[in-house]
């Protein structure tokens, strides 16, 4: 299989680092990473595979046609799709970009893909199209659609049209729709790394509203081995759920940092809430684990004490990123040469 080749796109940002890294260790194939180094983009993450010769790393804009068209002159038969503007605050201050990148760049890319015909594409969607859920239940497959912030809306748009791909034109399209990722790369404005780090630099922890919103964390790890199943196992037109059937407030979240790094409670600041904040997400994971056999393994306890540790020995890379020295690779790599 080491012909095959393929295309990772935001495989800089967080989860697609952790993919194209999942991806190389894992098989033979030619990973192509088009990025387009966004502030959350961080060639940084990726240093380690640079050298690799099954790697190519492509500087691109997922909307933009002619970047596209330099892509697929590699003979690309997957790909994934994980290119996007991911933060919900900033979709409320500005959502200009997730609407060019997350809807008209998925339109763009499932373009080019129908024309390329490839054999399989994997739109990474997310457990936040299907809005806030009460005390009660989980989300579904068949859950409908309730998007309520600018960027669940543009990721909504983006995966209603990949399923439009499928059925008006019968393109290998399948979507994975997860709740919340931590681990290892993830950039410290989300609420693990962000509660992380100021911790470990004894500044204030803002937790929006009363701090008992709910989420359902998986390890990055558990989610990329999700989308490799999906990827290979993951019937066409589908749409699989991915979750870590682990609940925890928000408040539970940075108590328990608090304890693993020994820093007092005090550190926490309630601030104002989010606008059209989500109460509550919860993933029900049972299509993915019957019709796949895929289940979550990483235990929430010992994946956040590795995530800790994670962060105290890459204090350099989290460092570069709060002060923006991170930005200064970009120039050196790609406008010096
Ligand atoms: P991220 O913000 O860390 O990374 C996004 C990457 O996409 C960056 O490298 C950025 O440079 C790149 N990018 C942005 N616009 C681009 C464009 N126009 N063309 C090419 N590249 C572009 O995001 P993440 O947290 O890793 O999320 C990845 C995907 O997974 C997103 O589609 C997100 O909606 C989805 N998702 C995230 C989570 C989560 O908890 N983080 C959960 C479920 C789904
Ligand atoms: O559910 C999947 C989604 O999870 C992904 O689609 C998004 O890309 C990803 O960003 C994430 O969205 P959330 O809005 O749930 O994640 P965030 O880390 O921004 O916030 C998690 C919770 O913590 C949420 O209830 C808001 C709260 N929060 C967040 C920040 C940044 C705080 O209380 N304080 C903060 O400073």
């Amino acid at each position: 299989m080491a012909e095959t080749f393929i295309l990772i796109t935001g495989g800089c940002g967080f989860i697609g680092s952790n993919f194209v890294r999942h991806m190389l260790a894992k098989y033979r194939y030619n990973v192509v990473n088009l990025d387009k180094l966004t502030y959350a983009g961080n060639p940084e993450n990726l240093q380690d595979v640079e050298k690799d010769n099954r790697y190519t790393f492509i500087r691109g804009d997922i909307a933009e046609k002619s970047d596209l068209e330099k892509v697929f002159k590699l003979p690309i038969e997957l790909v994934v799709n994980f290119a996007a503007e991911s933060h919900v605050d900033r979709s409320i201050i500005d959502p200009d970009t997730f609407i060019k990148t997350n809807i008209n760049g998925t339109f763009q890319l499932l373009e080019m893909a129908k024309k390329k015909n490839v054999k399989k594409f994997v739109q990474i969607s997310t457990d936040e199209v299907y809005g806030s859920l009460g005390k009660e239940g989980k989300f579904s497959e068949d859950t409908s659609l309730a998007p309520n912030s600018p960027y669940s809306a543009s990721k909504t748009s983006a995966d209603v049209l990949a399923m439009s791909y499928y059925k008006t034109y019968n393109m290998p399209v399948v979507i994975t729709r997860c709740s919340n990722n931590y681990g290892p790369y993830q950039f410290p404005e989300k609420l693990i790394p962000l509660i992380i780090t100021n911790a470990l630099n004894d500044i204030e922890l803002p937790v929006y509203g009363d701090g008992l919103n709910i989420r359902d964390w998986i390890h990055v790890k558990d989610h990329c081995e999700a989308i490799d199943t999906v990827l290979h196992k993951g019937k066409e037109g589908n749409v699989y759920n991915i979750g870590g059937d682990n609940e925890r407030t928000n408040m539970e979240i940075v108590k328990l940092i608090l304890k693993l790094l020994d820093k007092p409670e005090t550190l926490i600041k309630y601030v104002k809430d989010r606008p059209g904040h989500d109460r509550r997400y919860a993933i029900d994971g049972a299509k993915i684990q019957r019709e796949l056999g895929f289940k979550p393994g990483i235990d929430f306890a010992q994946g956040m004490e590795d995530t800790i540790q994670w962060y105290r020995e890459n204090r350099r890379w989290w460092e570069r990123i709060k002060s923006g020295a991170y930005l200064e690779y970009y120039k050196n790599m790609y406008e010096n040469r």
